[in-house]
């Protein structure tokens, strides 16, 4: 298995997908909203993931594709022997609202969502992230590693609140309330993906987030222990992308236990 021929397809794609996302980006603003007034999906997010898919399909028809947008396409899905993952937009609301946060995540996996390459590409900002599995983690071509950090206290950490958050009680409140006295910063940015690329980068160290799905994750899992940190659910138990309610906790690794400490403090749902 010649993992860097898939990174470098990957690598091709995600530039590709990022230019039609911002070629959306620069023109007015169609949406429709998906479960509710929060969950939107864009005329950018529904072309992008067209471009993904067609290109992967072009490239690897034997292959399966999960698409946000699109549901599951490509080669019959119990014979594929490689499963991506793909995320056209990932921080459509921060998109939607002309905020530069956001990117797209593709993810080539094995079929029980074991990540080997996953490839970021933030085109405002212009970064692209790479990981492939036992090769490390880089950006824009620079290998980077997760932050030295070692006391949750000198740490930025970034969190993210669910679209039932308004209805559902589990509305990450009580987990964000006890990490602020605990934290140098908490953030709320606004895309799984690129919070867990900046962990990989070593820019923050901590990040939390129920009801996530496997495009969302995937690459951003990759880069995280590509880069020398780790990704658990809450309970610091391993493969949260195969549990049922998609809690995740990633970090630098140094401060994974005091983080499952404060998580476990407030656990009430899981
Ligand atoms: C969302 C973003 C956001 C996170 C949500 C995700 P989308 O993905 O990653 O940061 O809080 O849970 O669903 O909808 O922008 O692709
Ligand atoms: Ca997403
Ligand atoms: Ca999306």
């Amino acid at each position: 298995m010649d993992l860097s021929a898939f990174r470098d397809v990957a690598i091709d794609i995600a530039r590709e997908a990022g230019k039609t996302a911002l070629d959306y980006f620069k023109r007015p603003l169609v949406f429709d909203t998906k479960a509710n007034v929060n969950d939107i999906v864009t005329e950018g997010d529904k072309a992008t993931e067209v471009v993904i898919v067609d290109q992967i399909s072009q490239h690897f028809p034997e292959h399966y594709i999960h698409g946000e947008e699109g549901g599951g396409q490509g080669a019959d899905i119990a014979a594929a022997e490689y499963h991506w993952y793909v995320d056209p937009i990932d921080g459509t609301t921060n998109y939607a609202h002309r905020l530069h946060y956001w990117c797209t995540s593709i993810a080539l996996t094995t079929p029980d969502r074991q990540p080997l390459v996953g490839v970021l590409y933030a085109p405002v900002m212009n970064e692209l992230y790479v990981a492939v599995k036992g090769q490390g983690a880089t950006l824009n071509g620079q290998p980077i590693q997760v932050a030295a950090r070692t006391d949750l206290s000198e740490c930025i950490v970034v969190s993210g609140f669910p679209y039932d958050r308004k209805t559902n009680p589990d509305n990450n409140q009580a987990e964000w309330s006890a990490f602020a006295p605990q934290v140098r910063g908490l953030r709320r940015l606004g895309s799984a993906a690129l919070d867990m690329g900046h962990i990989a980068a070593g820019r923050t160290d901590g990040y939390w987030e129920r009801s996530l799905n496997p495009w969302d994750t995937l690459a951003g899992m990759l880069l995280v222990t590509e880069a020398g940190g780790n990704v658990t659910d809450y309970a610091g138990e391993p493969d949260p992308q195969n549990k049922p309610q998609g809690r995740y906790l990633a970090s630098n690794g140094h401060v994974h236990q005091q983080m499952v400490d404060v998580l476990t403090s407030v656990r009430k749902y899981w």
